[in-house]
């Protein structure tokens, strides 16, 4: 019996296979519990003369370890049968990793910043929380004026000085601040109203606004400037029309129309069959904002812009709801290159 265990275990040492069936098939010989080898013999114990019991034992413990090394250690270097095998495909295109994009409100935002650059204008940033008086009081806001209203603007609950911006002329202010004329400067960047979200509205958006500040600049530089501006942006056919309007900061005052890019001014569902749409609000720089923040008004004029990003993205991309710049989902923003 025991010589024939040995015989059982040169056998194991001596099998060797690649193929996962072929070893499973021989741990099933020896293992399976309804009738392999080690089962089998292992019932047969009882029937052993006991002097012979314990070498029995053994050297049957040895096969069957054996047995479970082996089936283990073949089951590793197994290779996998043809129908697991991942197939191999050499000549398919290599997977590229997928690359981000940018925002589409970068996209426009950087288009704008280089416009203006082309005109000598620099970038200047400043703080998203500010205080009353860099974005109302030096820009000549009445203290009664509507926009310091708790309905359009985002205070701190703790104390009215501190407030979220809501356009970024507060940049403007620092720049009056810190520099002398001639200035030219555009200012990019986040701004808050307290607005219901719908489509055409949202409590966050992005701004440009631009000033230029120096001797004898008058109201047809302004004019030139977005006319440069808007054809830059919109293509070569672009006309714009100023409607008189009213900013605190800013006198005479003026909003911006575009020419209708989709229907070149014909008149569509987009410009409400008018061929125009509003882009921008400007004006020159009210005298009081210069003298507030340091400037002489009778050496020095200027001119201010101001434009909401989201807006000019949209007509852009023909785009028709603000909410899609926020959700960040990738299938809409893999669109923007
Ligand atoms: N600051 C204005 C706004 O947020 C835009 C503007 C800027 C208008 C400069 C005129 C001149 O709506």
């Amino acid at each position: 019996m025991i010589n024939k265990i040995q015989e059982l275990i040169k056998e194991v040492e001596a099998f060797s296979s690649k193929q996962l069936e072929e070893i499973d098939q021989f741990r099933i010989k020896f293992l399976s519990k309804k009738n392999g080898i080690v089962t089998e013999l292992f019932k047969e114990f009882k029937n052993i003369p006991k002097e012979e019991k314990k070498e029995f034992g053994q050297v049957l413990n040895i096969l069957k370890n054996k047995v479970q090394d082996k089936v283990e250690f073949l089951k590793l270097n197994a290779e996998e049968s043809d129908d697991t095998k991942i197939k191999l495909d050499l000549s398919l295109p290599g997977d590229t990793d997928y690359q981000g994009t940018r925002h589409p409100i970068s996209i426009i935002r950087n288009e704008i910043i280089e416009i203006f650059a082309r005109l000598g204008f620099t970038i200047s940033e400043g703080p998203e929380i500010e205080d009353d008086y860099h974005v109302f009081s030096a820009l000549n806001f009445p203290e009664e004026h509507p926009a310091r209203d708790m309905q359009d603007t985002f205070f701190i609950e703790r104390n009215p000085d501190v407030l979220l911006r809501t356009h970024t002329s507060s940049v403007q202010v620092r720049v009056m601040d810190n520099q002398k004329p001639p200035i030219r400067t555009i200012s990019p960047g986040r701004v808050f109203r307290n607005e219901a979200i719908s489509a055409r509205a949202h409590c966050i958006f992005h701004q440009i606004e631009g000033l230029y500040i120096d001797k004898n600049v008058s109201f047809a530089d302004l004019k030139q400037t977005l006319l440069y501006f808007a054809k830059e942006l919109f293509g070569e056919h672009t006309q714009i029309r100023l409607r008189p309007s009213y900013f605190p900061f800013t006198e005479p005052s003026a909003e911006v129309d575009i020419s209708c890019s989709l229907c070149g001014g014909k008149g569509c569902n987009v410009c409400k069959y008018t061929g125009w749409l509003e882009i921008l609000g400007c004006g020159m720089v009210d005298p009081n904002v210069l003298e507030t923040n340091g400037i002489n008004s009778e050496e020095y004029t200027g001119f201010a812009f101001g434009m909401g990003i989201e807006r000019i993205a949209m007509l852009k991309y023909g785009i028709k709801d603000l909410r899609l710049f926020f959700e960040n989902d990738v299938r809409f923003l893999r669109q923007f290159q």
